[in-house]
C-alpha cells in the first residue's frame, strides 16, 4: 500500500527519468505525493513518463536536459524553481558507459562516461546544495550508485570509476553540509550486505563529525 502523503510538499528533481530505474522512481515519488521534475536527454520517453504521472493525478513536468552540459543543469534547477518554487531533493540517476576492457576503451569513451555519469552528479549536487543553503533549508542529495561501486568486474572499469566516485561524493557532501543536508547513494543491493571494513569506518567517522556539528549549531 503506497503512503500518498509521505513526500507531500516535497519538490524532487530526478535525472535519467525517461526510462528504467529513473522513471520508476519518478512515478513512485509522485504516487507518494511529491512534485516531480523529470529530466532526460530522451524527450519522448521523458514526456511520456511525466504524462503517465499527471494522468494518474500526480504532479510532474519534464525538462529536456543533457546532464553533461552544466548550463542545462542550471536550467533544470531554474525550471523546478519556476514551476514549484523550490527544490527539496535532487536525485542524480542518468548514466552512460562503455562496457569493455580498459585496453579496448578509448579516452573519448572514458571522458564521455565521466562527463555524464560522474561530473554531472557533482555539478547537480553542487547547485542543489547551493540552492538549499540559500533557502537555509534541509534537503536530500540522492545518487543512484551500484553494486559496481564495490567490486571489480571485467569490462566495467569506466563505469566502476563513476560508481565508486559517487559513493565518495555522497560521503563528502554529507560531511560538507551536515547537519543541514543529507546525501545518500543507493549502492546496496540484496545479497551484498557486507561492506568493506574501511567503508564502515568512514561512515562511523562521518556520523561522529555530523553529531559534533549538530551539537555546536
Ligand atoms: N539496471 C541495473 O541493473 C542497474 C544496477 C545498478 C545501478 N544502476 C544505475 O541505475 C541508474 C539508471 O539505470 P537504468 O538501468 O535505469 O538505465 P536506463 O538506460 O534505463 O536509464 C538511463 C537514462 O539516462 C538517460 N541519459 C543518458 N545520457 C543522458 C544525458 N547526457 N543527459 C540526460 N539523460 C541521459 C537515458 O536517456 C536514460 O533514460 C544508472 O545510474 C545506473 O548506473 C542500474
Amino acid at each position: 500500500m503506497v503512503d500518498t502523503t509521505r513526500l507531500r510538499d516535497k519538490v524532487m528533481v530526478i535525472t535519467g527519468a525517461a526510462s528504467g530505474i529513473g522513471r520508476a522512481c519518478a512515478v513512485r515519488y509522485a504516487q507518494e505525493g511529491a512534485q516531480v521534475v523529470l529530466a532526460d536527454l530522451n524527450a519522448d520517453g521523458g514526456e511520456a513518463a511525466a504524462k503517465e504521472i499527471t494522468s494518474n493525478g500526480g504532479q510532474a513536468v519534464f525538462q529536456h536536459t543533457d546532464v553533461s552540459v552544466t548550463a542545462q543543469l542550471d536550467a533544470l534547477l531554474k525550471r523546478a524553481i519556476d514551476v514549484y518554487g523550490q527544490v527539496d531533493v535532487w536525485h542524480n540517476n542518468a548514466f552512460t558507459s562503455v562496457f569493455k576492457p580498459i585496453y579496448e576503451q578509448t579516452l573519448e569513451e572514458f571522458d564521455d562516461t565521466i562527463r555524464i555519469s560522474l561530473r554531472a552528479y557533482w555539478y547537480g549536487s553542487k547547485i542543489a546544495v547551493e540552492h538549499l543553503m540559500e533557502r537555509e533549508a534541509k534537503g536530500v542529495i540522492l545518487h543512484t550508485a551500484s553494486v559496481q561501486s564495490y567490486f571489480g568486474e571485467r569490462g566495467f572499469s569506466a563505469y566502476q570509476v563513476t560508481k565508486g566516485g559517487i559513493l565518495s561524493l555522497a560521503r563528502s557532501i554529507g560531511v560538507d553540509c551536515a547537519p543541514k543536508s543529507r546525501s545518500y547513494s543507493s549502492g546496496r543491493i540484496k545479497g551484498y550486505k557486507k561492506l568493506p571494513r574501511s567503508r564502515h569506518q568512514v561512515i562511523k567517522k562521518t556520523k561522529k563529525v555530523n553529531k559534533e556539528k549538530l551539537k555546536a549549531s
